[in-house]
């Protein structure tokens, strides 16, 4: 119990961290470029509620892995952002990555070395892969944490990280998505990008 209270300590304030440090990266400028080219509902399976979910997945994660907030930041509304459908699209990822870097320097700005971290997380993102630089594998687990909403628990073993592989946060991130519980920033923000 201790240790649970200390994660979710240590959790709610990366969130406050990464809200003053990181979230400011997505501006409503980033959040319209990006609906512009997004094809399906708003709010459907790969849409804006998975982003977000993705996103805190992905700060939760990095509290512990320690790894690039920026490019987590940016993997969460970029990895499903060019789908053309629900269901097989395998090469989504690709898409995704290219349409970051069309929107990089215009509505974003995010150093060579990230960059190529955030390109080599979207385009593999699908393809079961676990073995990558550590912020990409934190990008991975982000995403598979939240299968839940088709109707899969994520199993340790298709995770990559120990920190996603912790079975308080398999459960926190499983009883999210399946609840379609939706973040502040969606409303807040997003929606009306
Ligand atoms: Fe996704």
């Amino acid at each position: 119990m201790i240790g649970f209270d200390i994660v979710s300590i240590g959790f709610l304030l990366s969130l406050d961290w990464l809200r003053g440090k990181f979230f400011v990266m997505l501006t409503t400028e980033l959040i319209k470029a990006i609906r512009r080219e997004y094809l399906l509902p708003w709010r459907g399976i790969h849409g804006v509620v998975h982003w977000a979910r993705v996103l805190e997945n992905g700060v939760r994660l990095a509290s512990v892995t320690g790894t690039r907030l920026d490019v987590v930041t940016l993997f969460a509304v970029f990895h499903d952002s060019r789908r053309v459908n629900e269901d097989n699209d395998p090469e989504h990822g690709q898409r995704g990555a290219d349409l970051a870097a069309a929107l990089r320097g215009k509505v974003f700005v995010l150093a060579d070395d990230a960059f190529e971290l955030l390109r080599t997380a979207c385009i593999y993102h699908t393809d079961g892969r676990t073995m990558a630089d550590v912020t990409v594998q934190t990008c991975w687990d982000a995403d598979r944490l939240e299968l839940g909403r088709v109707g899969i628990k994520p199993h340790p073993e298709r995770l990559c990280t120990e920190a996603a592989k912790d079975p308080a946060v398999i459960s926190w991130a499983y009883e999210r998505s399946v609840s379609g519980f939706i973040p502040d920033i969606v409303g807040r923000d997003w929606d009306s990008a």
